[in-house]
């Protein structure tokens, strides 16, 4: 039989040795539970205007990005903000379950759950932030407000290759066009806008005077491209500086076609491609025009385009041309993280979170929110 006092000892000095190692380990999983703290899972929801989206974010990385698009705007030519509220209503808990369910998330895992603050139509926001308070409010979680358009500039976040900062960011979408200087995730400045219309919005109009519906931009594009460009020309709008100005050329346009159309009434059916691809030609000229110019001003070649505008296969080649021509970095979305999307706001979110970041259950929609104005 073994003496019981040597074994004691013995058992003791591997004891001891195991709650030495193990307090690296305990030190280890507290660092490693601070980080996945950091690092959080966030639910996003977006509702700006007429898409109800939900996306989850998880340390950083966005799993899914789920989207109900609203068809009832097609036959108006337009999003009609009182239909485009009662859709988000019926769509919003479909979507935000389908998003959990997806990625694989409990409510529990949960550390935040932001939502689109503004810019946008006003039904739209409260129907997204109204949401987000219920389920911040139920699952005891912070709330974070996300800028719609600080997102889509973050949208380049999402995925490889990101760019440097300070970059600029072409940011066009059916309610802006803006120049942005982004010094950092949550640092950024308007530098140059559209003292009127935006990009998309000329394009959508375009498209109305021409009898295509709603969105027109998508449909300018697809047609542009069996037209030849050089065939129909536009004045230019000059404006000062990095500011830039659509309502013009959309007068413009329904003058040519009413003049075109006096002298043949078939003039848009028989030229279609052609006016689509002039047309996109010259509305992506007033942008190229001026991003060089801020380019110039600020001597960054680090350039982006975010947006719904961002999809445009013309805008999106006329960026690579220019790219070679004056050596920029550029960064072009992809076309899923271009039109709105609730992985953009995740992205935001993201950073927000790590920057401590959250708003109160006071927190009201601000339809003309600009960038930088969000306060938490
Ligand atoms: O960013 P977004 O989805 O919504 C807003 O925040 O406004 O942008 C929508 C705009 C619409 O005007 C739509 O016609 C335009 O983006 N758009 C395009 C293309 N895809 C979407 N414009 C031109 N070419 C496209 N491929
Ligand atoms: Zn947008």
């Amino acid at each position: 039989m073994m003496n019981p006092s040597v074994k004691n000892v013995s058992e003791e000095k591997i004891t001891y040795k195991k709650i030495f190692l193990n307090q690296y380990q305990i030190r280890f999983l507290i660092t490693c539970s601070l980080m996945i703290q950091q690092l959080p899972t966030i639910l996003a929801i977006e509702s700006s205007c007429d898409e109800t989206s939900a996306s989850v974010i998880r340390t950083g990385k966005v799993l899914n990005n789920v989207i109900a698009s609203q068809a009832v705007h097609h036959k108006h030519g337009g999003v009609v903000p009182e239909l485009a509220s009662r859709a988000h209503q019926q769509n919003i808990w479909h979507v935000v379950n389908d998003t959990m369910q997806s990625a694989g998330i409990k409510n529990n895992d949960l550390n935040a759950i932001a939502f689109t603050r503004g810019p946008g139509l006003m039904g739209s926001l409260l129907v997204g932030v109204s949401f987000a308070k219920g389920m911040a409010l139920a699952l005891d979680l912070p709330l974070i407000e996300v800028n719609h358009m600080e997102a889509h500039v973050l949208a380049h976040f999402i995925d490889e290759p990101r760019p440097q900062f300070p970059f600029l960011c072409l940011t066009v979408s059916g309610g802006h066009t803006q120049i942005v200087l982004v010094k950092d995730f949550l640092d950024m400045q308007v530098i140059g806008e559209t003292q009127d219309d935006a990009v998309g919005e000329a394009f959508d109009k375009a498209a109305k005077m021409m009898g295509l519906p709603y969105p027109g931009g998508p449909l300018i594009d697809k047609l542009a491209k069996e037209g030849n460009p050089n065939v129909f020309k536009f004045s230019q709008t000059i404006m000062p500086d990095l500011q830039f100005s659509f309502s013009g050329i959309k007068t413009a346009f329904l003058y040519f076609l009413r003049d075109q159309k006096k002298l043949d009434e078939k003039f848009v059916e028989k030229n279609l491609n052609d006016i689509c691809a002039s047309l996109q030609r010259h509305l992506v000229q007033m942008l190229l025009q001026k991003l060089k110019l801020a380019s110039q001003q600020t001597g960054i070649k680090e350039i982006a385009i975010a947006g719904g505008v961002a999809a445009n296969s013309g805008l999106r080649n006329a960026m690579a041309q220019t790219a070679q021509e004056l050596n920029w970095k550029i960064f072009i979305p992809e076309f899923q993280y271009c039109t709105d999307n609730a992985a953009m706001i995740a992205m935001a979110a993201h950073y927000k979170y790590l920057a401590g970041k959250f708003c109160g259950l006071d927190v009201a929609p601000v339809p003309n929110m600009g960038i930088g104005d969000a306060r938490s």
